[in-house]
């Protein structure tokens, strides 16, 4: 038997039920915030992704799909979604157009990670990016998306917050952070010693206990921002206070991706495991120009549908529409044929075996409709059919002209 590749899972069944019911109500509220659904290829450049998430991060370190097409192309799948939003906006000149953008988007990603729970290498994350709102208001309006998300759907989360300066205030932080691990350089693990070159503040993140002990004295963003990231950073957390919604400040908040400036956070559960962030995302003021179009402010987020699969309280499930069988052959050409007009206005599920009463009874139950209507030779004589409420348990026959 050929198996499914690791890490990349069927969705089917009742798991396929949570899937959409999240992207169903996810996608409301998005559009309550004013935003579009936007469609992005799986499939893009190699370049976009190095030049936006960046060389220094490990996505594209290590965990790239990457390949040479039949063109020549170095191209890849898509690890995130941002990444092609932004091109596509700048593509479709969105960038010079000016005014206020907002996407959002669901779909599947590709990361070539070590699989374990809650970790896959095709996994499925729903995002929205704005474009072109400096206020720090848009920031809060993000947070308070995912909230309302996780609160529809029944999920508790911490909300951790950070801010990650700016062009101004960063490269400052970055040197005496660098000043600060130089001093305390051989008893840092190797990936730390080589972060110092490549991107100095992923060294806040790092998993190992040891470092993080020589980390607690290090120099804090938090402390170095400059006024307009300062003053920034404040009026989001009073938003967010005046919101009741919680939050903790985390100044090693850094988030794996380096387009990030200023606004960083993640929402986390402390109920599936070690791969605990359900959402993640923050403000990307730069990449915009970065990606050559015209300096445009953004922020977004994107949640990992995998992961909050596990913590959806459903609602529960109603029955629905009409389960329709037939008792003997002849009946069943008639029952197909009524079936066929019925589905123009309700769902229909059929059973084409031809079986007794009782037993279609049953497979109505299993099939949670609403409705079990069923045609024998009585119902052919005297062109009725027999229907049954499931809910009410009310039964009828009624001439098959009023069915
Ligand atoms: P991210 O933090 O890399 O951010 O991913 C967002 C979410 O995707 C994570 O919080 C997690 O729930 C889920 N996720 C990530 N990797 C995996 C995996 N291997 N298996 C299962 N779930 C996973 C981004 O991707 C940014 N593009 C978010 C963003 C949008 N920032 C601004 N706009």
């Amino acid at each position: 038997m050929i198996a499914s590749l690791r890490g990349m899972n069927d969705i089917l069944s009742e798991d396929y039920e949570r899937f959409t019911y999240f992207i169903e109500s996810a996608s409301e509220i998005a559009k309550k915030y004013g935003f579009h659904f936007i469609e992005t290829p799986l499939l893009e450049e190699t370049a976009l992704f190095k030049r936006s998430v960046g060389e220094s991060s490990d996505i594209v370190g290590k965990e790239m799909y990457q390949f040479i097409d039949k063109g020549e192309n170095d191209v890849c799948l898509r690890p995130e979604g941002t990444a092609g939003v932004v091109r596509a906006f700048i593509q479709k000149k969105l960038d010079r157009a000016g005014g206020i953008h907002r996407f959002f988007y669901h779909g599947a990603m590709f990361r070539y990670e070590r699989p374990q729970k809650g970790r896959l290498r095709q996994f499925h994350q729903f995002g929205v990016e704005s474009f072109g709102v400096e206020s720090v208001y848009e920031d809060a309006a993000m947070i308070m998306m995912v909230s309302d998300i996780l609160n529809k759907l029944g999920i508790g989360y911490r909300l951790q917050l950070n801010s990650l300066g700016c062009s101004e205030c960063m490269p400052q932080y970055k040197d005496s952070l660098v000043d600060y691990i130089r001093k305390c350089q051989d008893g840092i693990c190797i990936d730390c010693q080589r972060r110092v070159d490549t991107n100095p503040i992923r060294v806040l993140d790092c998993k190992n206990g040891s470092c993080q002990e020589l980390y607690v004295e290090a120099p804090k963003i938090t402390q170095n921002l400059c006024a307009s990231c300062s003053s920034d950073f404040s009026a989001l957390q009073k938003i967010l206070d005046d919101n009741s919604i919680k939050y903790e400040v985390d100044s090693n908040l850094v988030r794996g991706l380096d387009y990030y400036s200023k606004t960083a956070f993640e929402f986390v559960s402390d109920e599936i495991g070690s791969q605990s962030a359900i959402a993640g995302g923050g403000r990307y003021d730069r990449l915009v120009e970065f990606l050559d179009g015209r300096p445009t402010p953004a922020v977004g987020f994107a949640m990992g549908i995998e992961r909050l699969m596990e913590l959806i309280k459903m609602p529960e499930s109603k029955k629905e529409g009409y389960y329709m069988g037939a008792m003997d052959d002849e009946a069943l050409q008639s029952v197909i044929k009524i079936a066929h007009q019925k589905r123009k206005t309700d769902t229909v599920v059929m059973d084409y075996k031809t079986k007794n009463l009782k037993n279609h009874l049953k497979a109505a139950d299993k099939a949670n409709a609403k409705y079990c209507a069923v045609i024998g030779s009585d119902e052919m004589k005297n062109k009725t059919i027999w229907v049954k409420n499931l809910e009410d348990k009310t039964e009828n026959t009624i001439p098959i002209a009023e069915f």
